[in-house]
């Protein structure tokens, strides 16, 4: 039985690190394991142009505990009106590696997103010429389309025609939640990736109703039926180079969660490469934890991998708290639902 493993330091293809005094809470839980991440920027206001990215940049880089080595890679919040000439400096300058596309009302902060996407597609062609990759929240908003299937509705209505339109446009499905995303992703070999959860692989939505409702294991997309996340798994574990992790680590504060509208979001990111670990031994694959982590999502982005190594090692159970404070707030941390046993060094 393996007791120890060593892999390349991960990163994080879609993290949300807030501003204020959430950063400064939650930035250190991943800069202590993670060498990069792709941060989202779904802040109020979002970061829209090359000087918010810049700024928020900085408001990151100052926020980083004293002797961490951590990158943040940016994104842009696309919008309607998002300027193509000023998103291809911030890309030509090496602020931004991709932009992001939130469907208008989605999810948590996009009510900026995208209505109609005949208005961004002069966006998306600039996008594809440069190189620059579109992360996208995969998920319709229609009244009429049930919450549970309004992902592979996107897939269909929306995703499969912009890429039609654009040929050439990189695209990552964040956090796909559903076998028909693992699907057509597999089904389209060329310009496609998806991002994979820690709670939608871990949970589905019996989980989180079954017995009483728990508002932290709410997220966005939703968790679905068991099915689906098996398909998630068997994806995340099949090696599969277009399947890379990103936690949508996304801190709201407990009374946020705890409340009669809970808002969504999983914040996993003190816990995250731990869970995993679990995760992928139970499913027999440890062997592919390091693609999954710290290969597959650099190759997709063009990027190098890190040099540098972390190394999990299996140990009584790990210790960690269950609310780490926020200013004169406190942020739930991700309940596993079972004790944790993989220790992450250094
Ligand atoms: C994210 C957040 O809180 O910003 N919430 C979530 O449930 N995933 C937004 C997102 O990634 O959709
Ligand atoms: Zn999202
Ligand atoms: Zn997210």
């Amino acid at each position: 039985m393996t007791q120890s493993l060593t892999i390349r330091r991960p990163d994080d293809w879609h993290l949300h690190l807030r501003d204020g005094a959430m950063l400064q809470a939650v930035l250190p839980e991943t800069a202590r394991h993670f060498a990069r991440a792709i941060i989202m920027p779904n802040l109020v206001p979002p970061v829209v142009t090359m000087a918010d990215a810049a700024a928020y940049r900085d408001r990151i880089m100052a926020a980083l505990p004293e002797g961490a080595r951590f990158t943040p890679l940016m994104t842009l919040y696309l919008t309607e009106e998002t300027d193509p000439d000023d998103l291809a400096a911030a890309h030509a300058a090496g602020l931004v590696t991709a932009v992001k596309l939130y469907p208008a009302g989605a999810t948590t902060n996009s009510a900026s997103g995208v209505s109609n996407f005949e208005n961004v597609l002069p966006v998306l062609e600039r996008m594809a010429e440069i190189g620059c990759p579109l992360c996208v929240h995969g998920e319709v908003t229609d009244r009429e389309i049930d919450i549970f299937d309004r992902e592979a509705v996107f897939i269909e209505r929306v995703l499969d025609p912009i890429r039609a339109r654009v040929p050439g446009l990189r695209v990552i499905m964040e956090h796909i939640t559903t076998r028909d995303g693992a699907d057509y992703v597999m089904e389209n070999a060329q310009d496609l990736a998806a991002t994979i959860t820690i709670q939608h692989l871990m949970f589905d939505r019996n989980d989180m109703l079954v017995g009483g409702m728990r508002p932290h294991y709410y997220c966005l997309p939703i968790l679905k039926r068991r099915e689906h996340r098996e398909a998630l798994l068997a994806a995340a574990i099949s090696g599969d180079s277009r399947f890379f992790l990103g936690t949508d680590s996304a801190p709201h504060p407990t009374h946020a969660k705890e409340a009669t509208c809970c808002a969504a979001g999983c914040f996993t990111a003190p816990i995250a490469l731990s869970c995993l670990a679990s995760t992928f031994e139970e499913a027999g694959a440890l062997d592919k934890l390091e693609g999954f982590t710290s290969l597959h999502g650099p190759a997709f982005y063009g990027l190098p991998a890190n040099e540098d190594t972390i190394t999990l090692t299996k140990g009584a159970p790990l210790e960690y708290p269950a609310t780490i404070p926020a200013g004169e707030h406190t942020v739930t941390v991700f309940d596993p639902g079972q004790p944790l046993h993989w220790h992450v060094t250094p």
